[in-house]
């Protein structure tokens, strides 16, 4: 087995919290683990996989970082911080037009300094073409770059949240529960991807499942499937991944990406108001939404503990600010 290269940069352990009065109206034990404290400017989930990715970088030499995402993208947010942390440059490929408001993420990006190219949805289809002019040009330059992928989602990233499962069996031990399901948000593959593995590598015994806020249940499995192939080789690791399941809940899309239900911003008042604990319209208000509707359907019976991932995204609220009330 190989050992991934790894760097502290966010704060751990995050605490595992009980949402006692939410709790109380589902019949069933919420927990939530708190990701959303893992750093300020660069909270949330994406700092955990940075950990492994910029740790490959900065192993590789690269003076130079390159990644993408969409105009709101926390991943690109989270990256342009720990780049200015860590003294190495950034290149961010953003899918959308700049706005006319600097808002949420995209403020922190600009104030970090970033090098941001703004290309159409059609032209970042071929984003591997774009990292490869990028990465020729800036080696033009004396630079020597590092390519992370969408959402850090690739077997280094996966990382990130196998050592999360680490960190729940001892959150586990120390409550003394054995909650039935892990649930959140899946966007780009690799927290549902790192949490299933650390299940099985670190006997969490729970079911891992995840409410996508995009693309499709195919997407993810294919996706996922592709990583964990990649993991297991790059890595050399025995655990048999084969038979590891993969389990999506679709149907809480609504109208699309980034575009929330009234019931999403309802739960986003909701949780703020009944437990003090702030969620986005993009990721987790989604998510934990699509969760209360499912419990109330019954596919949480019988379990008497959950734990939601509170996978960050806060800065994704400001820019839909006006629709939240
Ligand atoms: C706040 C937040 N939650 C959840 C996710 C989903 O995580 P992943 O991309 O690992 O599927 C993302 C990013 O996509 C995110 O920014």
């Amino acid at each position: 087995m190989i050992e991934p290269p790894r760097i502290p940069l966010a704060n751990l352990p995050t605490p595992l919290e009980p949402l006692r009065r939410i709790s109380k109206i589902c019949g069933i034990n919420i927990w939530i683990k708190r990701d959303d404290l893992t750093d300020t400017a660069a909270s949330g989930n994406k700092i955990r996989k940075l950990e492994f990715s910029i740790a490959q970088a900065i192993e590789e030499n690269a003076t130079l970082l390159i990644t993408c995402g969409g105009v709101q993208s926390n991943h690109c947010r989270a990256t342009a911080v720990l780049a200015s942390r860590l003294g190495l440059k950034l290149h961010l490929v953003l899918r959308g037009k700049e706005p006319d408001r600097i808002d949420g993420n995209l403020l922190i990006n600009k104030l970090t300094g970033a090098e941001i190219d703004y290309v159409s949805a059609e032209e970042f289809q071929d984003i591997d073409s774009i990292f490869e002019r990028l990465s020729a040009d800036y080696a033009g330059q004396g630079e020597k770059t590092f390519t992370i992928p969408v959402g850090a989602t690739d077997e280094i990233g996966l990382w990130g949240y196998i050592e999360c499962a680490r960190e729940l069996r001892e959150d586990f031990n120390r409550h003394n529960i054995s909650p039935g399901a892990l649930v959140s948000a899946v966007g780009s593959g690799g927290t549902l991807g790192g949490l299933i593995i650390g299940n099985a590598m670190f006997n969490l015994d729970t079911e891992v499942i995840a409410f996508n806020v995009c693309d499709d249940v195919d997407y993810f499995v294919n996706k996922i499937t592709e990583d964990f192939a990649r993991w297991k080789q790059r890595y050399q690791q025995s655990l048999d991944i084969a038979d590891l399941p993969i389990q999506i809940i679709d149907g809480y899309v609504g109208p699309g990406y980034g575009r929330a239900t009234d019931m999403v911003f309802a739960t986003i008042r909701k949780m703020a108001t009944m437990e003090g604990i702030i969620l986005d319209p993009v990721y987790t208000a989604k998510a934990f939404n699509a969760m209360l509707e499912e419990i109330a359907a019954g596919r949480f019976a019988g379990m008497s503990d959950i734990v939601f991932i509170h996978t960050g995204g806060i800065f994704g609220l400001f820019p839909q600010a006006e629709q939240i009330f």
